[in-house]
């Protein structure tokens, strides 16, 4: 792990994700940050695991389907297996790019996520021409082609000052047909109203303070997608694999995936 600061004033979203996922890339803020959490909601490493392991059955899907070009924004810190392990089980020869505006998801994306068709650059949602226009996004990914833009657990981090939908039109409007647009994001509609409270206390002291969106909010980000089967629901209920765990599918965010149509 590349060392980062452990002053214990600030956690960061990638390492409570991190924490909460039972990575070993975070610090005692961050491991504080996800405890307190889960003091006030005992699901919330259900939710975690749940969020991640929509985000890569999404990519297999994508990959099935025959894309094989990813833009993995908000990517967090790398965890095994990563978006380009599980596209190349389908299509060995998958490029993936991956962009966060944390450095220090940066520093240890150069250790591990980098080599033969893949590499991770700095890049922040809130300036998608600036992502689409970094030159080993442009040199990796053919825009001419469908790409799959991944923006799993990270459209929560921006701020309604910062226009989702412009974000999304913006990435959007750069995709040839056939692309496909992935998102997970926390609900006010699904998620109980304290839980609301405490995810935006706890995040209110990193540098990414986070906004819930009702049903309605998330259903806009995908305006120009279609959005496939089973459309926007519990990332554990979204085309789970056979034989998955029954029980209560977590409730605090939503998840889907969209096609962009000729
Ligand atoms: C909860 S993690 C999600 C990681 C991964 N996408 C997943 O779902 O497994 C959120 C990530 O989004 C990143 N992030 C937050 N705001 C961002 C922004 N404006 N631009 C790029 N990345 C951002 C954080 O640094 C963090 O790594």
């Amino acid at each position: 792990m590349t060392e980062a600061p452990d002053d214990g004033h600030q956690a960061s979203a990638a390492r409570i994700y991190n924490a909460l996922l039972g990575g070993d890339t975070n610090f005692a803020a961050d491991r504080a940050a996800a405890a307190l959490l889960e003091s006030k909601y005992p699901t919330v490493r259900q939710a975690a695991v749940a969020n991640r392991a929509f985000g890569l059955r999404a990519v297999r899907h994508a990959a099935e389907a025959g894309v094989d070009q990813f833009l993995d924004i908000g990517c967090g810190l790398p965890l095994a297996p990563n978006t380009h392990e599980v596209a190349r089980r389908s299509r060995p020869a998958a490029r993936v790019v991956y962009v966060d505006n944390d450095p220090h998801v940066i520093a240890n994306g150069n250790e591990s996520l980098r080599g033969e068709g893949m590499a991770t650059v700095p890049g922040d949602l809130r300036d998608p021409a600036a992502v689409l226009d970094h030159p080993q996004v442009r040199d990796l990914l053919d825009f001419g082609r469908p790409v799959a833009i991944l923006a799993v657990a990270v459209m929560h981090f921006i701020g309604r000052d910062d226009d989702p939908l412009r974000i999304v039109a913006t990435l959007r409007d750069a995709c040839a047909p056939g692309s496909w647009f992935v998102l997970t994001h926390a609900c006010t509609d699904t998620m109980p109203a304290d839980e609301v409270t405490t995810g935006t206390s706890v995040y209110r002291r990193t540098a990414t303070p986070v906004t819930a969106r009702t049903r309605q909010e998330i259903e806009k980000l995908f305006t120009g997608f279609e959005l496939l089967p089973p459309g926007l629901v519990s990332p554990a209920l979204w085309r789970p694999e056979p034989g998955a765990a029954d029980g209560p599918a977590p409730t605090e965010s939503l998840a889907g995936a969209g096609v962009l149509a000729p």
